[in-house]
């Protein structure tokens, strides 16, 4: 009977098999698999430079080789691997490099043969399950491989061959809405401009720029990213977010929550925190799923490893975090396989103190915490140089001062809420010091570094009268009637923290912030208690478990035409405040969504009563007469539109003319409302009822646009 009851203890100590966790506690560790550790020989070839001088070949790391290192990686105390693309690549050198990286697919449904099999990658799964860590795969959507080398952007859905980007070119035709030559592929050169469309219908550094509004398309990404959710990857890193349109990567994403409350982040390439329209797009991406914290990392770099001003970094920081509806939910990282590592751009001679406190700050900000391979070993580049020379062998040694700091904070962050959801608010700064303060209900943080001269720093704080310890070096901080003296040597970081109980329900986070009806949510906080009830947009939610620090909740059909909804945790007869939850009427489809405007010049924006279009999405303005966005649409719903113009960060001004439209795979808005008819589940009606609508209503709508334009101009 006593071994039953220990059985059974043991059992409920492990996480069932697809049991998520709340990301925010957590810190991923990224991993470039051919890199890390080959635990395969008989898979290396061909390609393969044994003396890992060539920076362009394979160098044996595989899936099974990720496995022997397991241990090594919990040693860390993270949670989360990201490990780089391992669908199967092509099997030629192009621009004189092996794939090696990951990144130039050619078969979504295949594992890559140098790395493994989906037999090795679903052990992976299960042996970081066992100690505590879950696996987030790097998924490339925006393109497959090189459009004029290696093989030609050639495709395969699962071994059987589909095409190649000059196969497609032959049955590729220019779409009339957005005036752009399409298939499976686009067919519109490389990107020239950095923006507008050439930045999301063109090939990307020459790579074969897939159309996701081919329906083929559009399943075969999705089936293929549902292959590693279904092996147990409990999310995704997305490439090149940037370059694909919000409105597909929405309805994709929402294909792949059906699965559960996945983890799913985006990199959205942006080196600059300046307010740019290229700025305002990431934070409308951010809306729908996280990011990588990319525009932030550079100021990072500079003041730690160089020179610059610590009051200078938080006040960009704390700007830069304000946009966001989850700053928490973001990736913050030092060192990644596209960037010069730390240690190579600091100009520095104490650069390896410097780069101990750019790690310790990168793991208090508001964001969940990468750790690139090599980090806490003082992994280097060859001669100092970014891509491929940041990606050399791994070299083991968790014993260093670096991995120390990590697996601290990492601990920490499991056990103190306030790093994982808390605010951000700097209590003082000048050139050389910071103090920053972060709070999530009774829990609290405060952080403090001197980059500068030995300094004694007096702070005006809130917290409790008592002596408190630094979790990194043991230092020590008594407050006294809300004041205390720090004593800060040279080079010093401090972490303070206070862990209270925390008696009142509080909301840390949504994981997913954005889903439709029907699909799990994992409510992140404290002081759930052991029962409640949780409302989402004011109606009950199904509770599918309940701890006092996470809930998981069916979302519930709502009506409603709002984007985001409050979710609250009530709970002995209190109520949370709200977390919001970007919210989706389910059944969405991608659409191209297409207003004629033919007069028009500018910015113009729609908006409209549906959730999907409640928050304004700019359109963009093809060379054949239209706007055009894609928006993921409630299949079969008639809807309006309001058409807006303005610039990004500006206030957008209505232009009074409403516009209807009928989901379809194409929209086009026209001024007349299509007469309503009710829908039966799983049709999909078409979207004039009467043969000639369209054309009379296309000139309808035409005739009011440029109407209304022209009252602008004169007024
Ligand atoms: C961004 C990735 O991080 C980078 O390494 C890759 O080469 C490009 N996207 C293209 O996939
Ligand atoms: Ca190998
Ligand atoms: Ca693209």
């Amino acid at each position: 009977m006593r071994g039953i009851t220990l059985l059974l203890a043991l059992l409920l100590l492990i996480p069932p098999v697809g049991a998520y966790s709340v990301p925010e506690r957590g810190v991923v560790y990224q991993v470039m698999v051919d890199r890390f550790y080959d635990g395969n020989e008989s898979n290396n070839g061909p390609f393969y430079d044994p003396t890992h001088t060539n920076y362009r070949l394979y160098w044996g790391g595989d899936i099974e080789g990720l496995i022997e290192k397991l241990d090594y990686i919990r040693s860390l105390g993270v949670s989360m691997i990201w490990v780089s693309p391992l669908n199967d690549n092509i099997n030629k050198m192009a621009a004189g490099s092996a794939p090696y990286h990951g990144y130039w697919t050619r078969d979504y449904k295949r594992i890559e043969e140098h790395f493994g099999t989906w037999e090795d990658f679903r052990r992976l799964v299960e042996e970081a399950r066992k100690r505590g860590i879950c696996i987030v795969v790097d998924y490339v959507p925006n393109h497959s491989n090189p459009a004029t080398d290696g093989e030609f952007g050639a495709l395969y859905d699962n071994g059987t061959f589909v095409t190649d980007y000059y196969r497609d070119i032959k049955n590729a035709t220019v779409n009339p809405y957005t005036g752009l030559k399409e298939n499976i592929y686009h067919h519109n050169g490389n990107i020239f401009a950095w923006e507008g469309i050439p930045l999301k219908y063109s090939n990307l550094f020459g790579l074969a720029d897939f159309n996701q509004l081919n329906p083929w398309v559009d399943s075969y990404l999705t089936e293929g990213a549902l292959l590693f959710a279904d092996s147990g990857a409990c999310g995704f890193r997305i490439d090149a977010v940037k370059h694909m349109e919000l409105g597909w990567l929405e309805s994709f994403y929402l294909r792949l929550y059906s699965r559960g409350p996945l983890f799913i982040y985006g990199e959205y390439y942006a080196l600059s925190p300046e307010k740019t329209d290229d700025l305002y797009e990431l934070y409308r991406y951010s809306n729908v799923s996280p990011l990588l914290n990319i525009p932030i990392r550079e100021d990072i770099i500079r003041t730690l490893g160089f020179v610059g001003s610590l009051e200078a970094l938080s006040k960009t920081l704390e700007e830069y975090y304000s946009h966001f509806v989850y700053p928490n939910k973001q990736l913050n990282f030092l060192d990644s396989h596209d960037l010069v590592r730390f240690l190579n751009a600091a100009r520095r001679k104490d650069a390896v103190e410097r780069f101990h406190m750019a790690l310790a700050l990168t793991m208090t900000l508001p964001g969940i915490p990468v750790i690139y391979y090599g980090d806490e070993s003082y992994l280097v580049s060859r001669d100092g140089k970014g891509d491929p020379y940041n990606r050399p062998m791994m070299v083991f040694d968790n014993t260093t001062e670096a991995a120390r700091i990590i697996r601290t904070l990492a601990g920490l962050r499991k056990t103190n809420d306030a790093l994982a959801f808390g605010d951000f608010k700097t209590l003082y700064a000048n050139y050389s010091v910071w103090a920053f303060e972060r709070t999530f209900g009774s829990h609290k943080l405060l952080v403090v570094m001197n980059k500068g001269s030995p300094v004694g720093l007096t702070l005006s704080i809130d917290w409790p009268d008592r002596r408190y310890e630094d979790a990194l070096y043991g230092g020590e901080m008594v407050v006294s009637n809300g004041r205390t003296t720090l004593e800060l040597p040279h080079n010093s970081f401090y972490v303070f923290h206070i862990e209270g109980e925390q008696k009142e329900p509080l909301i840390g986070s949504l994981t997913p912030y954005a889903a439709q009806p029907g699909q799990k949510v994992l409510i992140g906080g404290a002081g759930f208690g052991s029962s409640g009830r949780v409302l989402v947009g004011g109606v009950e939610a199904r509770v599918l478990s309940w701890s006092p620090i996470e809930i998981l909740i069916e979302v519930p059909e709502l009506k409603t035409e709002s984007a985001w909804v409050d979710v609250v945790v009530e709970r002995g007869g209190r109520t949370s405040a709200p977390a919001k939850l970007r919210y989706y009427s389910g059944n969405d489809v991608p659409a191209l969504v297409v207003v004629n405007a033919t007069n028009i010049t500018g910015q113009l924006w729609i908006k409209g009563d549906i959730p999907e279009l409640a928050e304004p999405r700019p359109m963009l303005r093809s060379s054949t007469g239209y706007y055009f966005t894609v928006a993921p649409l409630p299949n079969g719903t008639a809807f309006s539109v309001e058409l807006y113009a303005g610039s990004p960060w500006g206030e957008l001004e209505p232009i009074n003319v409403t516009l209807y439209g009928f989901v379809n795979s194409t929209v086009v808005l026209l001024s007349d409302e299509p007469p309503k008819q009710p829908v039966q589940p799983g049709e999909t009606k078409s979207r004039g009822q009467s043969e000639n609508w369209p054309l009379y209503a296309g000139m309808a709508a035409l005739l009011l646009v440029l109407l209304a334009v022209w009252k602008r101009k004169r007024g």
